[in-house]
């Protein structure tokens, strides 16, 4: 039986420590922007924490409790105020608008339906102030990744088990759905002997530059900058990332 990977947020951090690329960008654009900043599905608050240390007002949103509530002690541990609620970024509700919105780390492929991924789209242009900047980080999806052999195992990346110390690997096999653009992919979770896995499963919406493009002009953004990596070099055909700065 599989487990979820967004319940054991001591486990996503272990295994996500090598993800840094994007902390000077998301912080320098909040400090660029000023003001308040809102986060959407912001996880064990990798960012919560980069984004509060500059001193900047900080509301995180995500959909597991787990991760909500070890967010929040790792934000009172370190001394910040702010904080990380439950909600649904796909419909909230905060009464606030804000002058900075982000969608970080790939996480709004995690809305499996362009019906959802919209209806996030209106309640973040809902909560965004006049003058306020929305972005949202994503890869571009790679048909060598997609296509790979369904049936291999390929290396994901080395980790240190939270539990007790010991060596760990992730490998994963994927199933891409080319009409439903729904990727498929499952991690095993080893400890040092290999002897046997642990499961994860979970499902990414593959959405490519061009739909996101549309998705983000329906719903009434203006694409600022595109850029094709963290350090804000632009967009193009080599580019790895798709990361969107929207107005109103
Ligand atoms: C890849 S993690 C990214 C976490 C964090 N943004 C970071 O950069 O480390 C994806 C996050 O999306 C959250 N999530 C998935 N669907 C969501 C939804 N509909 N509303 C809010 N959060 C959601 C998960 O609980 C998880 O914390």
């Amino acid at each position: 039986m599989s487990r979820n990977i967004y319940s054991e947020p001591a486990l996503y951090d272990a295994v996500n420590w090598w993800k840094n690329n994007d902390v000077d960008f998301i912080t320098g654009l909040a400090d660029e922007i000023g003001g308040s900043v809102l986060e959407l599905a912001a996880g064990t608050g990798r960012l919560a924490v980069e984004i509060m240390d500059k001193g900047h007002p900080y509301l995180g949103v995500d959909s597991s409790p787990e991760y909500v509530d070890y967010a929040n002690d790792k934000i009172q541990s370190k001394g910040f105020i702010g904080n990380v609620i439950l909600g649904d970024m796909r419909d909230f509700s905060l009464n606030e608008k804000y002058d900075f919105i982000f969608i970080g780390f790939n996480s709004f492929f995690h809305l499996l339906t362009n019906e959802d991924a919209s209806k996030c789209l209106d309640s973040v242009y809902t909560h965004l102030s006049t003058d306020g900047k929305f972005v949202i980080d994503l890869f571009i999806p790679d048909p060598s990744f997609l296509y790979k052999d369904e049936n291999k195992l390929y290396h994901v990346t080395n980790f240190t088990w939270p539990e007790d110390g010991s060596k760990g690997m992730v490998k994963e096999r994927n199933h891409y759905n080319d009409e439903t653009q729904i990727n498929h992919i499952w991690w095993y979770f080893y400890k040092e002997k290999m002897e046997k896995a642990t499961l994860f499963e979970f499902d990414m919406n593959m959405i490519y530059p061009d739909t996101m493009d549309r998705l983000l002009s329906e719903a009434g953004f203006t694409i600022l900058n595109k850029y094709g990596n963290h350090d804000k070099s632009p967009f193009n055909e080599e580019s790895d990332y798709q990361i969107y700065v929207c107005g109103k």
